[in-house]
Formats: structure tokens, sequence, C-alpha cells
């Protein structure tokens, strides 16, 4: 059951799945890995995960509603499921509580901060950890803007895009790779550095030895955080490539800063990040295979090196499954490069 997160290489994972504002008083179904999740918020506001399947005759709970006692009501023959999966109410069908209590649905570890739910991808388990939600999304005097759209792509290879830097003078050379565009050489160099973070790793680069002004990090296992440097400013954006099948990448946006917070400010700056988004998609979209292959697949340079340390672990981890692989692979190493 729920195989298609070790599909993904995506189990035992926390994921933001949706925006707080998606979630009102209706069910909200949605595909996380080839897995159907169902989220609704109970009487006291407070998200609920649930595997999107009726333990009885497997029909989707989110085409049912959530009842006045706060429970998710299935459409077809009308049971109940609390927030933790436990079976409320059967009808037709008197039955003492503890009877009732093998007919519960699936539950998912979940979580609302930062404006986005959080699933932990491993049903009827508690998790072992917190999400790392980035602490200036729960940062007061921050101005958080959410933003989420699909593209027709394997979530490897979304997240590999933001992770590479070596694109932005050509896929952004009209937006935010404009000034290394323009700096650019045919003889140029780029180093780029991958240190380990607690959660990833971070890269930076330089040209020419010119240190870049920003910097990636990549916030295990499917985002990314965009450090802008502006003086006495604080302003990041973040990205999560949320895998909604083998096709399909839902990418949540959140872009955050302590300035420029009145409309209609805001509003071109928010603008502005979609645009960028834009001109990753038509890029991202085209991969052939539409999944990241393995290393020696693809030819690999040495600017390749943070895309390749993603995708040794994505690899590794698909291969051995979460647990085994983790350890082996929390510090990115010198990927093999061609020659
Ligand atoms: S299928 Fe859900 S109650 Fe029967
Ligand atoms: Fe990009």
């Amino acid at each position: 059951m729920l195989d298609g997160f070790a599909n993904e290489g995506f189990a035992d994972v926390w994921t933001p799945v949706a925006m707080s504002r998606e979630l009102g008083k209706a069910p909200l179904g949605l595909t996380l890995a080839s897995e159907r999740v169902v989220l609704f918020r109970d009487n006291a506001g407070r998200v609920s995960a649930l595997h999107d399947r009726c333990p009885h005759r497997g029909v989707k709970l989110s085409l049912g509603k959530v009842s006045p006692d706060g429970c998710l009501e299935c459409p077809f023959h009308g049971w109940r499921f609390a927030s933790g999966g436990e079976c409320s109410h059967i009808p037709l069908n008197p039955m003492p509580e503890e009877k009732r209590q093998r007919y519960a649905a699936t539950a998912f570890p979940v979580r609302e901060r930062g404006g986005l739910i959080w699933v932990y991808t491993r049903p009827g388990a508690e998790a072992p950890e917190e999400p790392a939600v980035p602490p200036v999304m729960e940062q007061p005097g921050i101005h958080l803007w959410h933003y989420a759209e699909t593209w027709n792509a394997h979530w490897t290879r979304a997240m590999e895009n933001m992770l590479d830097s070596p694109h932005l003078p050509f896929v952004h050379r009209r937006t935010i790779g404009g000034p290394m565009w323009k700096r650019m050489k045919p003889d140029s160099q780029l180093e780029l550095e991958v240190h380990p973070t607690p959660t990833g790793f971070r890269t930076s680069w330089s040209m020419d030895g010119r240190p870049s002004d920003g910097s990636l990090e990549w916030l295990r296992p499917n985002g990314m955080q965009l450090n802008i440097p502006i003086p006495h400013r604080l302003m990041r954006l973040y990205m999560y490539c949320v895998p909604v099948d083998a096709t399909h990448t839902r990418m949540m946006l959140v872009s955050s800063r302590d300035f420029l917070k009145l409309q209609p400010f805001a509003r071109l700056v928010d603008l502005y990040n979609k645009r960028i988004l834009r001109e990753d998609q038509a890029v991202v979209e085209s991969s052939d295979p539409i999944e990241a292959p393995p290393v020696s697949e693809e030819r690999s340079v040495a600017t390749d090196r943070a895309t390749l340390a993603f995708r040794r672990w994505y690899l590794e981890r698909k291969k051995r499954g979460p647990r085994e692989a983790t350890a082996s692979t929390d510090t990115p190493e010198a990927p093999p490069l061609a020659s």
C-alpha cells in the first residue's frame, strides 16, 4: 500500500502539499507521489490528512464533506472519520466503539506552518521529527507571498533546475541572470562550491574570481532557498518541488521579505518572481528522460556539482530506501565528471 512514495524516492519525508489558503471548509483531495491524500479541517480549524481512499469501498473521501461534528464523511455510505482517521460513525450499523475502531481510515502526520500544509510521507505513524520550516516563514514582520502551479515535469528535474546556478545567464538572461550574462566572457570560468548543511547543502559560486551575490540552499528533500543579499534587508525565496506523479510536479513558491510590503510594490515583486518561474518551466518541461537518470547516462561538468549531489542522494534513496540511504548521502561528495 502507498508504494508511490517509495517509488519516487519520497518516503519518510516532510513536504508542503498545499497552501493554507487553499483549504477552507470543504475537503481538499490531492495527489502526492501518485498517492491520494485528502486534507480537511475539523471544527477547531485544525488540519487533518488521510489517505484519500475510504476503507469501506475505496472511494475518494475528498468527494465527501465535513460533518457538523468536524469529521470527514464519506460520500458513498456516510461513514465518518475523525482527524486521526478514527471511525466515528457507521450509519445503519450500530456497534460498540471498540469494534468500530477496526474500520479506521489511514492518517498521515500533518502540520500547518508558515502558511503551508505539510505532510509526512509515512501513513499511520508518528513523524520522527518536525518539518524543517524555515524560521523566516514564521517570523513577525515578514511579508510572505505563496504561489503554486503545476509543471509537466518529474520533480527531480524541477529540483535540479532550482539548484543549478550555471543556467542563470541563459534561462534568466532578461531577469535575475542579467548581471551574470553581461560579465560573462567566452573564456569565463565558474567556480562552484558546495558545503553540507544540517538540511542539505549550500552552494555559492564565483565567476572569474568574482563571488556571486547570492547563494542557494537545498532543503532536503525537495526545497530550495535562494538567499538574495540586500544590505540591511531580508529577502529569501523558497521553492518546493512537490511530486504529484511521474509526469507532474507542483511548484510551490514562498517569497519572503521585510520590505516592499505594501501594494502595488509587493505585487510587482511577486509578478517578477512568477516571470522567473515561467522562464524555468519551458526548459525543464522539455527534459528527456523526464526523470533525472543515473549520473553516467548524461555528460556532466564541474559546474554540475550541486545538481549531481542532489541526484546521487535521490538515486541512492530510491535504490536502498530512505533509512539506509540517508546516512551515506547526507554529505555531498564530488561527483564523477565527464573528461
Ligand atoms: S465507500 Fe465509504 S462509506 Fe462506503
Ligand atoms: Fe531558474
